[in-house]
């Protein structure tokens, strides 16, 4: 019988951890995290995610700021704003929701945010850190996977993970953290280029969905007690939900788990944990500060 991996409830215990971190901070007189959140236009997911975000930061007792531009803003303008949080001595992490428009160069934002306040890890200063495995922020959704594996118990030492995708923030860090040292997996990246996909996700015993392509993976291409972790969350027009939507995997969540070991749900599975992830980063920011000043 296949496991459910709750990212909702680990989610929530982390939270609660770091909660009482903040307390005991509050409690020495010590300044609380603040995390800023710039959300750039309307599109519907990012509203979702950032309002989710600023919920999370009250939860734990962290202070938040979100700051809004149009759909229209030049790049100056948003680049003047993120020198403005690098240098504002109250913020301890902020982050630039993703996607921007198609005008704005988002290789330049992500280079103009201090790499000491990249609370996404996306700098590039902090994914080469990643990468030969010194102290950085990690990205949030790869950080958020591993914390998965970790606290469930799940081997991937030894392990064949077949990644699918490459993006920046998923695919790819995904694919480093999980070869690295302690982790231990051997790691294959597919992607639109690659061939015979099916043939080689059917090798792998841990398989991470990042392509947003609902049900894209099918239960052919899933071995008998593999670990699935989709990230998938395509946004489907739905008839059944109040808000007229609803949050799809890359997975065919109801024909693959019953093949699998474990397995996430969407909702409910890695979305909760990637923005934990965040609040993590922030909070190790405003730690790390603290010692500075
Ligand atoms: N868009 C999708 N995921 C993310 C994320 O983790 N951070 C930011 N900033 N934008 C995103």
């Amino acid at each position: 019988m296949f496991k459910i991996i709750d990212g909702k409830k680990i989610a929530s215990e982390i939270r609660k951890e770091i909660a009482e971190e903040v307390a005991g901070l509050r409690s020495a007189g010590k300044k609380v995290p603040h995390l800023a959140a710039i959300l750039v236009g309307n599109n519907g997911s990012s509203e979702t995610y950032v309002a989710n975000k600023v919920k999370d930061c009250e939860e734990v007792g962290f202070k938040s700021t979100l700051i809004r531009f149009g759909n229209d803003v030049v790049e100056n303008v948003l680049l003047g704003k993120i020198s403005e949080l690098n240098n504002d001595p109250d913020i301890d992490g902020f982050i630039v929701q993703l996607p921007l428009p198609a005008h704005i160069s988002e290789k330049r934002v992500i280079e103009a945010i201090d790499p000491q306040k990249d609370a996404d890890g996306f700098h590039p200063e902090n994914i080469g850190r990643m990468v030969i495995g010194l102290e950085s922020y990690l990205p949030a959704t790869p950080y958020g996977i591993v914390e998965l594996f970790k606290r469930y118990g799940i081997e991937t030492s030894g392990k064949n993970c077949v990644v699918i995708g490459r993006s920046n923030i998923v695919g790819r860090p995904v694919s480093i953290l999980l070869s690295q040292k302690g982790m231990d997996a051997t790691v294959t990246v597919v992607h639109s280029r690659t061939k015979n996909i099916a043939d080689i996700v059917r090798q792998a015993d841990i398989i991470i969905a990042a392509i947003g392509s609902p049900g894209f993976v099918t239960e052919e291409m899933v071995k008998e007690g593999a670990v699935v972790i989709d990230v998938g969350a395509t946004r489907i027009t739905s008839t059944e939900t109040r808000s007229g939507f609803k949050l799809t995997g890359d997975v065919d969540f109801e024909k693959v788990a019953p093949k699998c070991s474990y397995i996430t749900p969407v909702p409910g599975g890695v979305g909760p944990m990637t923005r934990v992830s965040l609040l993590r980063n922030t909070l190790m920011a405003a730690k790390k500060r603290s010692v500075q000043s």
